[in-house]
Order: structure tokens, then C-alpha cells, then sequence
């Protein structure tokens, strides 16, 4: 990436305030708190970009009351993309979670499912250490280039069909502390 003075420079606009984002995560809390009341949750953030999802969807269920009798967070981290903008359609597992799932009613917290290999990888991967269920929450949704049909339960907001970055989503490892969604200037990309 070519080298900048601030984020400001790198963005073409803005997609999500972060106003928009806070109200999306609060929706997506209720919708969870409605299929999990008074039932033990556990919630399993994908590294890195749910690194502010996960966090913030656990402290507004925690917020709602009659929600679920116990939260857990555990968080496991993939890789698909590496440092480039585009998929490479391959899926790796860097860190698995450290509590088991089995038995537990499992939510997997995504930031954005695209082309939905990495959701599906999840699913595929915990549904096969027997939680008694297993959902999905999404905070960005780009359904316009789905490769497979995976299933997800909570959606939070529909990104257009660009390559975004803020609230934990990168581009090269940069951007994800930006407290809102944005789209970067074409120039920024370096990867073609
Ligand atoms: P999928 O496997 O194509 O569904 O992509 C899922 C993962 O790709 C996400 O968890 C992100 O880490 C990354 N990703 C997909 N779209 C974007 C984007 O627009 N900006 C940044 N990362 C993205």
C-alpha cells in the first residue's frame, strides 16, 4: 500500500456511520436474544475482522433483559484473503476456539460473508463437534458473488459491491480501527 498521511486521504466515502452500525449490532441482539432466552449462548467471533462485532453484539445482549442465563465469547481465527482485496477461495484455520462446542447453543459472529467459503468452512467445521445448535450472524452482507448457499440466521446490513474496510474489516492489515464502513479511493489498492 502506498504510503499515506492518514486514513482520510485513502477514503473515497463513507457506507455505515457509525451511529448506523450501533443500531444494526442492537437489532441483531434482539434477534439473537429471541431465539436464546433463558438458554446458556455462546458466541464464537471470527479473528480478525468480528474483533468488534463479537465484542460489542455480546455487551448489548448482555444489555436486553430475560436474554440468555450465560454468554460465552470464544473466538477462533481464519484467513481467506491473506493481503489481497479479492478472495483466494481458500479457507485456513490459524486458531481454533479454546472452549468446546458440543452441546452448546453455538452462534458463530461473522463480519461480512462475500463469496460465503468462509462461513461455510465454519459451519461445516463446528457443526461437526455437536453443539445442540448452530446459527450464524452476519454484520455485512455482499450477496452478489455467493459461490455456495450458506445459511445465515442474523443479518445485520447490506454493503454494496465494493471491497470495504473499517469496524474491523482491513485492507493490508490497515483500517480495521476506522469506527465506521467505508469504501477506499481506487489509487489505494495496490494488488491490481
Ligand atoms: P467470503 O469467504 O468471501 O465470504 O469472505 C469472508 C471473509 O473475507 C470475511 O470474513 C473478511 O475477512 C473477508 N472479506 C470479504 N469481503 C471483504 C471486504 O469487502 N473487505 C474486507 N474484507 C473482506
Amino acid at each position: 500500500m502506498k504510503a499515506m498521511q492518514s486514513y482520510e486521504g485513502a477514503i473515497a466515502r463513507a457506507l455505515f456511520s457509525q451511529a448506523e452500525i450501533a443500531a444494526a449490532i442492537e437489532r441483531l441482539a434482539q434477534a439473537i436474544v429471541r431465539d436464546h432466552r433463558r438458554m446458556p449462548l455462546m458466541l464464537v467471533g471470527v479473528l480478525k475482522g468480528a474483533l468488534y462485532v463479537a465484542a460489542d453484539l455480546a455487551r448489548a445482549i448482555s444489555a436486553i433483559p430475560d436474554g440468555p442465563s450465560e454468554i460465552g465469547v470464544d473466538y477462533m481465527c481464519v484467513s481467506s484473503y491473506g493481503n489481497a482485496s479479492r478472495s483466494s477461495g481458500e479457507v485456513r484455520l490459524l486458531k481454533d476456539l479454546t472452549e468446546p462446542v458440543a452441546g452448546r447453543n453455538v452462534v458463530i459472529v461473522e463480519d461480512i460473508v462475500d463469496n460465503g467459503l468462509t462461513l461455510e468452512y465454519l459451519r461445516a467445521l463446528l457443526g461437526e463437534r455437536h453443539p445442540a445448535s448452530l446459527r450464524a450472524c452476519v454484520l455485512f452482507d455482499k450477496p452478489y458473488h455467493r459461490t455456495v448457499q450458506v445459511p445465515v440466521e442474523y443479518v445485520g446490513l447490506r454493503a454494496p459491491d465494493e471491497f470495504v474496510v473499517g469496524y474491523g474489516l482491513d485492507y493490508q492489515e490497515l483500517f480495521r480501527n476506522l469506527p465506521y464502513l467505508a469504501q477506499l479511493r481506487p489509487e489505494v489498492f495496490t494488488d491490481g
